[in-house]
């Protein structure tokens, strides 16, 4: 097998950890999760996102790369450091709409293209986590449908 990101091909991408290699592993996604959150921060079209954030973003930025770390193929650092979780519900509690999960994919679009990914990874991961963000935001709708969410 490759160690050289670059060099894993889009077939693989999902098989084992071809995914986590591909993005650089902790190394590379802790830098990812950086400048998604460095963007999310700054552009104006992401105010309402970021301020859903607590104050400490050191722990969102940790919490998000361990978690990637695991979805993509590697090692379960997330569980290790702060125990199971279910992505949707970690969400449940948000005021989380479809136009937040376009912004958020957004972020990350915009952090992808700062990586030295290959352009069929990109497109690959950007996928693969608009799946996810879909039952976030059909589980904050539903949790707010049943008025037990934060009014936004
Ligand atoms: C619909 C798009 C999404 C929105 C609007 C969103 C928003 C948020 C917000 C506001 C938090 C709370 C951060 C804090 O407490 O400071 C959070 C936590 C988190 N998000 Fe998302 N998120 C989205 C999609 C995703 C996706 C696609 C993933 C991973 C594939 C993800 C992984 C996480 C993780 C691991 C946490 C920490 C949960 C915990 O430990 O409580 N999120 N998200």
């Amino acid at each position: 097998m490759s160690s050289d990101p670059q060099e894993i091909t889009p077939d693989q991408f999902g098989i084992e950890d071809a995914s986590f290699r591909a993005a650089g592993g902790e190394s590379g996604l802790r830098r990812l999760v950086a400048d998604f959150y460095e963007i999310m921060s700054t552009a104006p079209r992401a105010r309402r996102l970021y301020a859903m954030h607590r104050d400490d973003l050191e722990v969102a930025t940790d919490k998000l790369a361990r978690f990637l770390c695991g979805w993509l193929g590697g090692p379960s650092q997330y569980r290790e450091k702060y125990g199971p979780i279910r992505l949707p519900m970690a969400h449940a509690h948000l005021p989380v709409t479809g136009e937040d999960r376009d912004t958020w994919l957004w972020c990350m679009e915009q952090a992808l293209e700062r990586q030295p990914y290959t352009e069929s990874f990109r497109r690959y991961l950007l996928r693969a986590l608009s799946i996810p963000s879909e039952r976030i935001v059909a589980v904050c709708e539903h949790m707010r449908g049943a008025g037990q969410g934060r009014s936004a």
